[in-house]
């Protein structure tokens, strides 16, 4: 018999259905000492929390997450709620002694964030951040191939992450699903939103950063507030490109924007070292592009390998189905899930843990500093 953790996840919009997805599919794929119950969904509407319950699941409902919280019969909390709520949960939850699963960005900012890992590290609490696109088979096993040395010294990191969702200026900000557009919600536009992603695996790939110079537009300076019917400034960014320099002597450059006409979910890295290069695509992503140049000469290029065999080679593959057919987005969420109850059996923490996570929020500060100051900037180190 498998041992239940008994899940309480905050907020049923697109994260909370990716989640809620993911603790579903776990067990009937990966065999786990630990097994996902569906225990409570939270959310400010009753009705709604109702129909999100029946609809996936869910033994019952709350409407305040501090009840959530202090419930007996919840062993872990899981917050996808938007940005701002993300450190009084977390908080609140790691004092009840709750483990803790939270989307990502970690926090608002560095500061926030810091009160975020004292928490969970003096309560001793497992914890976990949702940067999901660490498990995408292909990323993950780019991570492989680098730890393998199969790319030696690295030399250039290149990511972008592009959408088009934001260009009417009629669009307002505010409020459910718009959330985003909100600083005070959001804490900042793209930085926080996509390139946190960019950057959470960034360091995961290629190591820590030292500094970083950036540049940000806010092209639509106003906006109607969906909450208090006026025209607001518009405090995000939405657009920022930035050149950072890794530990490893590296050079990297990012870009994000939510004005790149024709971009839905444009997310894309490409590694370049003196042995081979790497590249991944999101709108393809089980593929991963590799070019070695010890190849025989007239032989020599780009492979494009389909992530999908089993044996152990392709990460996560051999759970699935049989080798060649691909898997989607929503299963690195269910990776995420697996990895995590895993870590509850070893003892070994599943990445990102908030304190991972931290360095990503570093980074985006800096960043932000440097859109204001014009100057270079350097990245705190995580203590
Ligand atoms: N890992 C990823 O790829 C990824 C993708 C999208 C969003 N996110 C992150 O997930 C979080 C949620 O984003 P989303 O896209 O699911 O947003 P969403 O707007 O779709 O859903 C947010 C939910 O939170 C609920 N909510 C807000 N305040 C609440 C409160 N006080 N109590 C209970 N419920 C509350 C809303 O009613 C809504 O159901 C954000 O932090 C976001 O950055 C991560």
């Amino acid at each position: 018999m498998a041992k239940p953790l008994r899940i309480g996840l905050i907020g049923y919009g697109f994260m909370g259905r990716a989640h809620s997805n993911a603790y579903r599919k776990v067990s009937n794929f990966f065999d786990l000492e630990y097994q996902p119950v569906l225990k409570a969904i939270c959310a400010r509407n009753a009705e709604n929390a109702a129909a999100f319950a029946k609809k996936w699941g869910y033994e019952s409902i709350e409407t305040d997450w501090r009840k959530l919280v202090e419930r007996d019969d919840i062993d872990a909390i899981d917050i996808c709620t938007p940005n701002n709520s993300h450190a009084e949960i977390a908080i609140a939850a790691a004092k009840a002694g709750k483990m803790i699963l939270c989307e990502k960005p970690l926090s608002m900012d560095g500061p926030e964030g810091v009160k975020m890992v004292k928490a969970v590290e003096k309560a001793k609490v497992p914890n976990i951040v949702w940067y999901n696109y660490r498990r995408v088979p292909a990323v993950t096993m780019a991570k492989k191939l680098i730890e393998e040395g199969r790319l030696g010294k690295i030399f250039h990191y290149r990511a972008k992450f592009l959408q088009d969702w934001t260009i009417s200026p009629d669009l307002p900000q505010g409020g459910a699903g718009l959330w985003r557009l909100d600083v005070k919600a959001a804490g900042s536009g793209v930085t926080g939103d996509l390139l946190a992603h960019c950057i959470d695996t960034a360091l995961w790939l290629n190591g820590s950063m030292d500094s970083v110079t950036a540049m940000t537009e806010t092209f639509i300076k106003q906006r109607k507030h969906t909450l208090t019917g006026k025209t607001e400034k518009v405090g995000i960014d939405d657009a920022c490109a930035f050149l950072a320099r890794f530990k490893n002597g590296s050079l990297a450059t990012f870009e994000s924007t939510r004005y790149a006409r024709g971009h839905k979910a444009l997310y894309t890295f490409e590694i370049n070292g003196e042995k081979a290069s790497i590249f991944w695509d999101l709108h393809d992503l089980h593929r991963l592009q590799y070019f070695d140049h010890k190849d025989e000469g007239k032989l020599r290029g780009w492979r494009s390998i389909h992530v999908t065999d089993h044996g152990g080679e392709h990460p996560y593959m051999d759970k699935w189905w049989v080798p060649g057919l691909q898997i989607g987005y929503e299963h690195s969420f269910v990776h995420q899930v697996a990895d995590f109850l895993a870590s509850l059996s070893t003892g070994k923490p599943a990445g990102p843990t908030f304190r991972d996570a931290l360095e990503t929020q570093y980074v985006c500060d800096a960043v932000l500093k440097s859109a204001k100051s014009a100057k270079w900037e350097k990245v705190p180190r995580v203590k």
